[in-house]
């Protein structure tokens, strides 16, 4: 059976979706040509619920984005979420404006950069602690209501963020890291929200940012001098690596018992946590978003279902999220 996950009445996507973030920042080497190659195959093969934003590469992806969108009739295929709220400092670090004033100039920017398209859904991309959520959402939902974006939603948010957001207006989406790597949000209070206000998840990350393939094996193997960032991560550093790497071989495991790959399962655990999980993995090649996308033709049963939370539990992953530089932009 494979899956789709409905929006609403009137909008179904096709899981899992696809981040095009690699594309542009922070995994390495990046080749416009390759990337817009993968682009019209994820397009061809129905893989058609794209996660970007503003950031990455600061107008890069959304532009190599647009570029393919507007080829043909490419733009009705395709359900475009991109992000805001993430601004460069001038000192080499990043801000985050989540002004009212911002929402409005950040969607301009980005349907700029789009070649004219539209997302049909804005995402905040980091909560900004210096303005009420509220008066964020309010912009979000008043360019809702003027026909620029279909549907809003908030990364990185907590629980109590989610809530108060709510109490505003509908949130549509709400994308947060979500793994068998990371099983944060069900123990903060996201998920939990999310099944009951009715908001779907994009769950980024959901390969451990390639680490659950068992493609890198050591530390060295993301490079920050080939701009692989990382290599900054707690999780991939010399202290942490081989002690997290052993989830990777129970997944390999598991995975071999099933017939598929590790990254393959760990697509369709998180596609099995309930018809509100989107999860949207990243990468630049065809022969990894076809392998990605293959994971929807996998069903697990719920004995196996349990066998693998089994494993992400008895693995959890030592060192934190993300560099402590940004840690201070995460909510709660
Ligand atoms: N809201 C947020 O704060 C936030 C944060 C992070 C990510 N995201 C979104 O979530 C998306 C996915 O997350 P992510 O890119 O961080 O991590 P991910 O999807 O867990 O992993 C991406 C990495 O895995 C590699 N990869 C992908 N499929 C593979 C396969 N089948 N076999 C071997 N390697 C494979 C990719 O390599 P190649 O690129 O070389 O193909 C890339 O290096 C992003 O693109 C972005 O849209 C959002």
């Amino acid at each position: 059976m494979t899956k789709t996950v409905q929006i609403d009445a009137h909008t179904t996507v096709p899981v899992p979706g696809f981040g095009a973030m690699g594309m542009s920042a922070f995994y390495g080497q990046i080749n416009d040509d390759e990337s817009k190659a993968t682009l019209r195959k994820a397009i061809e093969i129905g893989c058609t619920c794209w996660d970007t934003s503003s950031m990455y590469g600061w107008g890069h992806n959304e532009k190599i984005i647009g570029e393919v969108l507007k080829e043909g009739d490419n733009r009705k295929k395709v359900f475009l979420i991109s992000k805001f709220g993430l601004k460069q400092d001038g000192k080499g670090g990043m801000v985050v404006d989540g002004s009212p004033q911002n929402v409005i100039d950040a969607l301009e920017q980005s349907i700029k950069d789009l070649g004219g398209l539209y997302p049909d859904a804005y995402l905040l991309h980091r909560v900004d602690k210096n303005v009420p959520i509220e008066e964020t959402v309010r912009a979000l939902d008043a360019l809702r209501k003027e026909g620029k974006t279909k549907y809003i939603g908030l990364s990185e948010c907590s629980a109590a963020t989610l809530r108060r957001a709510s109490k505003e207006a509908q949130i549509d989406f709400v994308e947060v890291e979500y793994s068998p790597f990371e099983l944060v949000m069900e123990r903060n209070g996201v998920l939990e929200a999310c099944r009951e206000l009715g908001v779907k998840v994009l769950a980024y990350s959901p390969l451990g940012r390639g680490f659950l393939t068992g493609r890198y094996k050591k530390p060295e193997d993301f490079s920050l001098a080939s701009g692989d960032y990382r290599a900054a991560f707690p999780r991939y550093t010399k202290e942490n690596f081989d002690r997290n790497y052993k989830i990777v071989e129970e997944l390999e495991r598991l995975a071999s018992k099933k017939g598929c790959k590790s990254g393959q399962l760990a697509l369709a655990w998180l596609m099995a946590q309930g018809d509100i999980i989107i999860p949207i993995p990243g990468t630049k090649s065809e022969k990894y978003l076809l392998e990605n996308f293959a994971a929807r033709e996998i069903n697990l049963s719920a004995e196996e279902v349990a066998e693998i939370r089994k494993v992400c539990e008895e693995n959890a992953p030592v060192g934190d999220r993300y560099p402590e530089s940004a840690m201070h932009t995460l909510d709660g």
